[in-house]
Order: C-alpha cells, then structure tokens, then sequence
C-alpha cells in the first residue's frame, strides 16, 4: 500500500472530520447526502454528476449492505479506487503547512493520525493575543508564543476560551462563574465545561468533544472550537438588522428579502464587490482563488479608505504595490496597507498567495467590522428595519440547532429550512428514523426544484405527525417550504422539547415526559430539601427572581452557588436589575455544573415558559444523571 496515498487519505478524513464537522449527523457512518455536502464544502472541484457516481460505487461496494458508509468502508473504498485518490492528493499537495502528530482520538481508536494547519494556530494566537491584551485574568497566559504549542497547552484551565466566548457574544458568560484562582484539575475541569455548554448556547458544534480533549490539549480539537468561537464574533454583526448600511449592497430591482436571505459569507463577498465596483475593478466570486493576487484587496483598503475622509485622521492607501510582480511580496504590501488601517489581521502574506479560504474570510470579517465604509441608507423608503431584527427564540432555535453540527450551518431559520433537510437531521438526532432514500438532495434539477424541497418538506411534517406524534394541527409541508414562520417556530419547538426530555426518557423507564413530570421532579427535590421555592407552573413568576434555579443547582451540586452573589431581597418584589443579576449567574452556572443550557437570562426574567422548562428539564437530566452515579 502507498503510504503516501494512506496519509493523504487519513488526512482527507480528519480534515472532513475537524473543519467541516462531518459525519454530520454524528452517527458514525456517512450518508450519501453527507457525502455530497463534504464533498461541496472540501472545495474538491467535482462535477454533480462526479460525485453521484462515487457514492453509487460506494454503495455498490458498501460491504455490509446497511445503505450506509461507515468511516472504516470509506476509507477502504478509497484505497481501492486510485482514480479517486488522485483527485484527494492534488487538493491536499494544493495545502501547505500542515503539521502532522501522533495521537489517539475518538475517531479510531487505533490511532490516527491528525493534521492540522499551523497558519491557523499562529492566526487565532495572535487574535486571541490582541483580544485579551489587557484582561487581568489571562496575564498568566498572555501573550502567547505563535511559534510553539502554547495555544494548546494555554487552553487548558478554560480561561481562553470562556473569555473568547464572552467576547464573541457578549453576556454569554457571566464572569463570576469562570474559576481564575488557586486552579486545581477540578476547578479547570469546570471552567471547560462551562465553556463548551456556553459555545453551544451560541451556536457552535460541540458534539464529538469534550473538556478532557481540550484538557490534553488535542490540536485539531482545540483549534476547530477558537475557529467556530472566533467566527461566531466575526460574522456577528454582518446582518441588516446590525448595520443598515447593508441596504446599499441591493443589487438593482432586487428585493429586500433576498438580501436579508443572504449568509453573511455571501454579504461580505456583495461587501467587497460593492466596493471594487465603486473603484471601476473586476468582481471577486470567492475568498481563495479569486484573492490570491491582492488586487481586490488593494482596491477595497483604498475605497475604505476614501470613505474614512471626513474623520479626523486620514489614511493614504500606497496602491504601487499593484505593479510588484511577485505576489507574496505584492501581498506584504498590501498588508503593509491593510496594518495602516489597522486591520492587518489572520493573514500571511503567504496565506493571500495561496488562498486561504478560512482565514481570508476572517482577514475580510473584520476589516468590515471595523471599517464598513457604507453610506447610512437612509434614503430606501419603507423598510422598518426592527421588523428585521432576530427575536430570542429564533435566535435560540438556530443555536441549538447549528450546535447539532446539521449541515448547511443555518443563518436564517425561515429560509434555511424550507428544503426540509435540516428538520429531517434533526429528527435523527431525536431518534426518529429517516428514510433518506426517500429524500430529495441538492443539487436540485432546476426544472421542478421546489418541488424537490416541498416533497421533503411533505415528509418531514408526515413523521412528525406519524412517528413522533407531534401536534402540528393545521401544519402541512407547503407552511415549511413558504418558511411560514408560526408553522415552522411550531415544529422547531416540539423537535427541540423532545430533544430535552430524550435525556430524561432514557434515564428514566422511557415514558413520554410531559411538563407536569419535571414540574413535580422540581417540587418534590426543592420540598425534600427543604427549600422554601417550589413553583406552581412554569409560568410562576418566582422564576423570574431565578431563586428556584438556584436551590436547584445547590441540591445537584452542593457547594458551587456562591450565595453572597445572589440577590435575595424581597421575592415578591424583586428589582429588574436584580433579577438580571441572578438570571446571568444562574444560566452560567448551570452550564458550570454540566446542563446544556439553550436558554437565555431574560427567558428566566420574562418568564418565557417554553424556554424555562428546557431549563428546568436539563436541570432535571442532570440531577438524575448525578444521582445514578
Ligand atoms: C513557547 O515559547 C515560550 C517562549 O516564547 C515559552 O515560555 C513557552 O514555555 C513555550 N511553550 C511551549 C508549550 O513550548
Ligand atoms: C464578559 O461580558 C460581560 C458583559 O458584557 C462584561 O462585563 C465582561 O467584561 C466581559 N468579559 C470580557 C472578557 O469581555
Ligand atoms: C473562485 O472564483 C473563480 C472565478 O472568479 C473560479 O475560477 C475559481 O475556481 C473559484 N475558486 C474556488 C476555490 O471556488
Ligand atoms: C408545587 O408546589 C406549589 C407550591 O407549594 C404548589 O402550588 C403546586 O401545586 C405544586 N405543583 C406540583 C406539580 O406539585
């Protein structure tokens, strides 16, 4: 056997396996629908019909026969098929500083070997390093050598990666949970914890890892979790409902709404044309190839440029480094350009030349966030533009739902899912059995092609109706499709009800768990400790105080509220200021002592039933989990 070839395929799968979040719906096999999004996503430059004809030689050759692929038969087919090898080797000798180690993971436990990119690490250690400069509880770890291991062995007392987390999205941690003191193995162990349940409440994948790989440092690991925390920061803001400029980058006769529909990768490339077509140049269509010679770049740093005039310090762009014929060096000009705006970040020189699609992605995010130099749209008429705004809820869905690691990753939930395959993975997670040979996947004909979708659609509401028995009164698959949002915010809550209680059905003795089961588990385990807190419903406004969350929290794990935190003062007459207070204690310590929490501190304060009881219901898995042990 080749060895070379063996090398290019382990790491074909770990790449597939660390930066696409494959096996993406975590069943360790391979579907052919999950074929073709790696496939998509690899960038492995194969025609539709291509990859059709793999997968039918896969399954074909699928030794078992069960329809699916597992990891193992993949890889075996591959080794068979050197037609196929090829392909992989010419887009991974495309690559360039992968480093390779020894170790063993969960992906086989005979040891595979892993590769990851050292231009990332130095790109996230000098962001994490720039980040966190001047917080007082990192000074132990900062600022960290981009040359060595530092990254993996800084990220084991969790401090790096809740302080990112609450960087990416503000609030997420409440920083009176993070331990900082006196650190011992248990006191790390709890601060990862709570930073993986924090990265999942804002969206990231988080299956397939935990507080033990990044205790140990794994770098695959440790990098995919900074890459999906460092996004989520990132790309944040990009959205109309943040920044209304956006409006400007409708293209002429075109709706509002597919704007809004857009993915904030797709705006930040309409970003960048917006600005090239205001400097009379070329378009760009993606962040690799199309980047590599640092003319788009150039000309979108002179146009921000031009558009910082009226502030007080202006900036000259130095555009002769368009004449220089080598284009790396061409390239450390235009990053000697880019450092004058102060946006020389996530980039080498050598990582524009050779297109780096993560990173320039990264490199182009923040030159937005810090200079959109877009004219406020004040004069399109008629958009109101708080109707754009995400509410909590579906903010909430889409979390939970991307922190499942489906695949597309969803932006918008209304038009994200209206090919019903999204759902359909969902209800595999639910333990609801798909029947994916009854599924449509894209590429869709174009003839026909919602057809397509709503068929999914069909099927998706027929097994919630049938097998899940959901009640979707009223509910057909044409409601999903048309991304009606009341049918599909219905069927997204009940597919995320029962993923909460799952935990607690397999606990238990598998009964279907209504509200009033955790509402009694809640009752009987506060009385029984004698707590003073029960609660009649999970519309009871004591729960807005969050005083039942923490009894809670102190029977499951006695010792961890600190009670001199929390604001007791009257019950009945709490403060707003102090129920936030305890709500944003409450939810980060929830997830400290091991709840995936989704929902949000001011659910708690509103009292948002639905979201209080997925609360209490984790509390209630927990517990039980806790006290089978
Ligand atoms: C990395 O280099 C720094 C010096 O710049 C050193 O203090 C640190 O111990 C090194 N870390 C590792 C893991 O090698
Ligand atoms: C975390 O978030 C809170 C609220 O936004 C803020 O007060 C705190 O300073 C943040 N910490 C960091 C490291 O940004
Ligand atoms: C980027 O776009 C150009 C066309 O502008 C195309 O030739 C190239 O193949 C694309 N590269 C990737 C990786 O998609
Ligand atoms: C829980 O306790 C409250 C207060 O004692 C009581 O009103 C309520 O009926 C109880 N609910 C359940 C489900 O036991």
């Amino acid at each position: 056997m080749n060895l070379i070839v063996v090398y290019d395929l382990l790491y074909m799968c770990v790449h597939f396996f660390v930066c696409l979040g494959p096996d993406i719906d975590n069943s360790g096999y391979v579907s052919d629908f999950e074929l073709h999004e790696l496939f998509r996503e690899a960038s492995f430059h194969l025609p539709g019909y291509q990859v059709r004809e793999i997968i039918e030689t896969f399954i074909a050759g699928d030794t078992n026969k069960d329809e699916k692929i597992s990891f193992e038969e993949f890889i075996y087919q591959e080794l068979k098929s050197k037609k196929f090898s090829e392909t992989f080797r010419k887009s991974i000798t495309r690559r360039d500083g992968i480093r390779s180690f020894g170790g063993l993971s969960r992906i086989s436990s005979e040891g595979t070997q892993h590769s990851y990119a050292d231009e990332e690490k130095v790109a996230f250690v000098r962001w994490i390093n720039k980040a966190l400069a001047k917080d007082t509880d990192c000074q132990h770890l900062l600022p960290m050598n981009p040359d060595n291991d530092s990254l993996f062995t800084s990220v084991r007392d969790g401090i790096l990666l809740c302080k990112m987390i609450n960087i990416s999205q503000p609030d997420t941690i409440d920083e009176r949970v993070i331990n900082t003191k006196k650190l011992t193995t248990f006191t790390m162990r709890d601060n990862l914890v709570l930073a993986l349940n924090s990265a999942s409440s804002i969206g990231c994948t988080v299956v397939n890892i935990d507080a033990q790989d990044l205790m140990a440092g794994k770098p695959h690991l440790v990098l995919g979790m900074f890459w999906q925390i460092i996004k989520v920061g990132l790309l944040a803001d990009i959205k109309i409902s943040k920044n209304e400029g956006l409006i400007n980058l409708l293209l002429h006769g075109e709706e509002l709404d597919h704007l809004m529909s857009l993915s904030p990768e797709e705006l930040l490339l309409r970003w960048v044309n917006y600005h090239l077509r205001n400097a009379g140049t070329e378009t760009i269509d993606n962040f690799s190839d199309d980047i590599k010679d640092s003319r788009a770049y150039f000309h979108l740093l002179n146009q921000i440029a031009i558009h910082q005039e009226y502030s007080f310090r202006r900036v000259h762009i130095d555009m002769s480094g368009l004449s220089e014929r080598n284009l790396e060096r061409r390239a450390e000009l235009m990053l000697q350009q880019a450092a004058k705006l102060e946006c020389r970040q996530f980039v080498s020189p050598l990582d524009v030349t050779s297109g780096n699609s993560k990173l320039n992605l990264a490199f182009v995010a923040n030159m937005f966030n810090m200079h959109p130099g877009l004219q406020h749209a004040g004069h399109i008429n008629g958009i109101d533009v708080a109707q754009i705004e995400e509410s909590k809820e579906e903010k909430t869905f889409r979390n939970w739902i991307n922190s499942l690691g489906v695949s597309p990753h969803v932006n918008y939930l209304y038009r994200d899912l209206c090919d019903g395959l999204v759902i359909l993975q969902l209800y595999e997670k639910v333990n609801v059995a798909v029947d994916w040979r009854r599924v449509n996947h894209p590429p869709y004909p174009i003839l026909g092609k919602n057809m397509k979708k709503l068929e999914n659609c069909n099927y998706a509401v027929r097994l919630g109706r049938e097998v899940a028995h959901f009640s979707l009164v009223g509910i057909g698959g044409e409601n999903i499709n048309e991304g009606s949002q009341m049918h599909t915010l219905a069927l997204v809550w009940q597919l995320m009800r029962r993923y909460t209680v799952m935990v607690l059905s397999d606990l238990g003795d598998g009964e279907r768990l209504g509200d009033q089961i955790i509402l009694n588990w809640v009752n009987t385990t506060l009385s029984q400790k004698r707590k003073d807190t029960q609660i009649s419903g999970f519309k009871d406004q004591l729960i807005s105080t969050s005083l039942p969350v923490f009894d809670l929290i102190d029977i499951i794990a006695p010792g961890s509220v600190r009670w001199e935190m929390v604001r007791k003062g009257d019950k009945k007459r709490m403060s707003d200021e102090d129920k936030h207070n305890n709500a944003k204690y409450a939810v980060s310590l929830a997830r400290k002592i091991g709840a995936r929490v989704y929902a949000l501190p001011d659910d708690l304060v509103e009292v948002n039933p639905k979201m209080v009881m997925t609360l209490f219901a984790c509390l209630m898995g927990h517990g039980m989990k806790k006290a089978n042990h």
